[in-house]
Order: structure tokens, then sequence, then C-alpha cells
């Protein structure tokens, strides 16, 4: 299927490696032209590069998402490069907490959620009305089953997750009318740099109770968040899509994972 992105410009945060690479390179595949903002400058312009050898449009944008005026910078440097902004695929975030609430540091908590949660309202802040002037837009966040259920020792990560969802239905609400959209997807566990630290055991575990039997690419994600950025899925819009295996009882993942309560705080 054509996607019909020739010609349009596409922001992907995260953009330096793991799902946002992806990413980028399926949008790219797809005619996009594409910037990677990432807080990683020389992956970010890997990322380019790699792109750019396929012979597509690809710029490398130096950004740290916590931060409205480098987000700024980041895009008018887009629209001077590759003109207005058609489609912004919000994939970058950490998780950098492990730690029940009273051992959080309060300063974890405030970088997650500017990272993870602000980071994502400067990109459309910034975008924004040129999609409405043009009367074509597509959002797509990634959001995280945290989100949804919470977290054992990821109060922050859970909670600018759950705040995107609330975020991104907003937008699927006040712009939908001037043929922009706002969707969110659920990836399962992705074989990524940020899942590379798993132990042997954790993915045993995580793969005995996942009815696909396996984790996931981050190309499964890349291929669904390409679809809703393109003229074809002009009519969804609020979409909150689970790109994963079915549901696991997250609330209990980190002690699975790290297998070390002291470290939890517990
Ligand atoms: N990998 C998984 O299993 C999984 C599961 C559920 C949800 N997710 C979500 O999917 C998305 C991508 O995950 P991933 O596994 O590819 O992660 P990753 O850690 O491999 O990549 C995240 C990217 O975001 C960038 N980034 C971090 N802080 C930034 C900042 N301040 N400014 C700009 N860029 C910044 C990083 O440099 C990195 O390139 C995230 O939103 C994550 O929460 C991933």
């Amino acid at each position: 299927m054509d996607l019909k992105l020739s010609g349009k410009t596409a922001v992907v945060t995260g953009g330096a490696r793991g799902i946002g690479r992806s990413v980028c390179q399926v949008l790219a595949a797809e005619g996009a032209n594409v910037a990677v903002f990432d807080i990683l400058a020389d992956a970010a312009e890997e990322t380019a590069q790699m792109i750019r050898e396929t012979g597509k449009k690809a710029i490398a944008c130096s950004v740290n998402l916590a931060e409205y005026a480098s987000v700024k910078a980041a895009m008018d440097k887009v629209k001077a490069e590759m003109g207005p902004v058609d489609i912004v695929a919000c994939v970058a975030a950490i998780t950098d907490n492990m730690g029940t609430i009273a051992k959080m540091p309060v300063e974890k908590w405030t970088r997650e959620i500017k990272v993870n949660l602000s980071g994502c309202f400067y990109c459309v802040k910034e975008t924004i009305e040129s999609m409405v002037e043009r009367k074509f837009g597509r959002y797509i966040f990634v959001s995280s089953r945290a989100g949804m259920d919470g977290g054992y020792g990821q109060c922050s990560y859970s909670s600018s997750k759950m705040g995107l969802i609330g975020f991104a239905r907003s937008l699927s609400l006040e712009y939908a009318r001037m043929g922009v959209t706002s969707n969110i997807v659920f990836p399962g566990l992705v074989n990524t740099p940020a899942t590379a630290g798993l132990t042997d055991e954790a993915r045993s575990r995580i793969i005995a109770r996942n009815v696909m039997g396996r984790l996931q690419d981050p190309e499964e994600l890349a291929d669904g968040i390409a679809f809703l950025a393109s003229e074809q899925a002009k009519g969804i819009n609020g979409a909150e899509l689970m790109i994963s295996q079915k549901p696991a009882p997250w609330s209990f993942r980190p002690m699975e994972l790290l297998g070390d309560e002291e470290a939890m705080g517990i």
C-alpha cells in the first residue's frame, strides 16, 4: 500500500535508536522527509545518514525535549530546511526510575515528566498552527502499559505515560475537524537498547506469558505508526492501539525484571 507520504515532512523524537530509529526509516522509505530529534546528537546524525544513503531526505536535530527553547529551535530548523511539519511521532522517553515512591528522588520525577510528557506538548505547540492552516496533520504518541496500569517502582514513568494519554485525547478533540489527528500506540516489550539489559531469566519469563511467544521488533511498532501517519488513516483519531502481545500483569514488572527487592526499596 502506498501510504502517500511522499513530500510530507515528519519529525520523529527519539530517532537516534530503538523504536524511534525504525520509525524514521519506515517513514523515509514511504517517501517522507524526516527530521531526527534526539539528545544523542551523533546517533541521530547516524540515523539521518542511513536514510540519506537510501536516497531520501533526512536531517538530524540535537534536542533536549525537557527544554522548550531547545524544541523550538529544532522545529525552527526543520521549518527552514524542510518546510512545514506534517507528521510528529513522539517516541522518545526515559525510564531511569526504579524504586518505590518514598525513594523516588524529586529530580528524577521532574526530569521524567519533562522529557516524556512536556516534551510532547512542546512539539505539538510548535507545529499545530501550521497543520491547522494546511488542513493536514498527524500526531502519534508512544505510551506504555505502565501508563494504563501504573508501574511498581515506576511512578514517574507511569504518570508521564498516563499523562500522555490525557494529552493525546485532548488533542484528538480539538483539531480533528481541521484534518489533524492524534493517536497513541502501546508497545509490548520491544527489543531495543532500552531493554537490552534484561537478564535471560527475565526475558524467558516475559516470553513465557506472551501469547506471541516472543519479544517485539522495533519495525513492528514503526509499521503501525507509519500507517497512523498516512493519508489512509485520516479517519482514525483518538485511537489507543495496542501493538503488542496480550496484556500482562505489568504491575509486578520491576520486581520480576530486577529480582532485587532491596534495590526496589520494598
Ligand atoms: N522498548 C520497550 O519495550 C517499550 C515498551 C513500552 C513502551 N516503550 C516506549 O517506546 C518508546 C521508545 O522506546 P525505546 O525502547 O526505543 O527507547 P530507547 O531508550 O532505545 O530510545 C529512546 C530515545 O529517546 C532519546 N531521548 C531520551 N531523552 C531525551 C531527551 N531529553 N531529548 C531528546 N531525546 C531523548 C534517547 O536518546 C533515545 O534515542 C518510549 O516512549 C518508551 O517509553 C518501549
